[in-house]
């Protein structure tokens, strides 16, 4: 693997199942009444989030505690960041203390590859502006294999602002990479227009796509990044791109529903089918932190000569 995760692209798609796999070692642990692992001790790992974050940032912290790896969780609020400290220069006093990996969370595309530069710790991308968000999509190919048994061959939709969305970047070209057919849907103002170029097919029509499918995947509308008006209203928003109980029971058996969070219930999804039994969400949250765990043992040296089913020795040492 190489030494940073900045983008689904830095991995093979034996990489991937190499992180899936030791992800499924480390996901017993949770599952213990004590549940750490001495695989990380001594090793040091920063949460620098300087973007918003619920899901991702606790669940790195509880990974890398499950690791024993000390963490430092850091934000902008109360950071000398709010008294217009830099990137760099952030990131060099973190790297002073002794820094073996920094996870990054920034509202800039790239930022996470411009710490590369700075620092000689491992630099993990835990969402960049509308760039890429690799740990999200890695949590969420784990899910589909294990509810669906594969990721060949598996037909998934990704529904809605994918233009804004970093996740659905990272998800599709981890998709491709393991031989998934992956259709993108939304209006056409919320498409990319280089998507056709990510070896992804793109339709408009959601009612017709969903019959089709193995697993529907809602995008969060981000008011927050969209600067103009892509659509007329959110009501219209949802009476076509807006998985309702009706377009749900369009999905055929054993397909499932899954969304990164946050949700905007009665936008994307409708409150009741998101808490429907094919529905993954909180799986999905659960896996994250298996799949930050393999990641963090991997990246910092607990993996380095270990094939599938690293961490055992670990694991069992508990
Ligand atoms: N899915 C996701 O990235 O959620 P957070 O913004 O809460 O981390």
């Amino acid at each position: 693997m190489n030494r940073h995760l900045l983008s689904m692209h830095d991995l093979s798609a034996e990489d991937v199942i190499r992180v899936l796999d030791t992800a499924n070692s480390f996901r017993e642990v949770g599952t213990r009444v004590i549940k750490k692992v001495p695989a990380l001790r001594g090793r040091t790992v920063v949460n620098l989030f300087l973007e918003n974050s619920t899901r991702t940032r606790i669940s790195f912290e509880l990974a890398a505690k499950r690791l024993s790896a000390d963490v430092i969780n850091f934000a902008a609020g109360g950071s000398s960041v709010s008294k217009g400290e830099s990137l760099k220069d952030t990131a060099l006093t973190l790297q002073a203390m002794g820094a073996d990996a920094i996870v990054v969370r920034h509202s800039s595309s790239g930022s996470p590859v411009q710490l590369t530069r700075w620092v000689e710790g491992h630099v993990l991308n835990a969402g960049d502006g509308t760039h890429e968000h690799p740990t999200q999509a890695l949590l969420d190919l784990y899910t589909m294999r294990e509810w669906l048994g594969r990721l060949e061959g598996l037909r998934v939709a990704i529904v809605g602002d994918v233009l804004h969305s970093r996740v659905a970047r990272s998800l599709s070209f981890g998709l491709v990479k393991m031989g998934a057919d992956v259709t993108l849907v939304g209006p056409p103002t919320l498409i990319p227009p280089d998507a056709p170029r990510w070896g992804v097919s793109v339709g408009f029509d959601l009612s017709s796509v969903l019959p089709k499918l193995d697993v529907c995947y809602l995008l969060r509308v981000q008011t927050e990044r969209q600067r103009l008006e892509y659509f007329p209203s959110v009501r219209e928003y949802h009476r076509l791109f807006g998985l309702t109980r009706a377009c749900a029971a369009q999905l055929p058996e054993g397909s499932v529903i899954m969304h990164p969070g946050p949700m905007n219930r009665g936008v994307e999804i409708d409150s009741e089918v998101a808490d429907l039994p094919q529905s993954l969400i909180e799986e999905q949250v659960t896996n994250g932190i298996a799949i930050r765990m393999s990641l963090l043992y991997l990246l910092l040296g607990g993996g380095g000569s270990a094939g599938a089913g690293a961490g055992e020795e670990e694991v069992a040492d508990a």
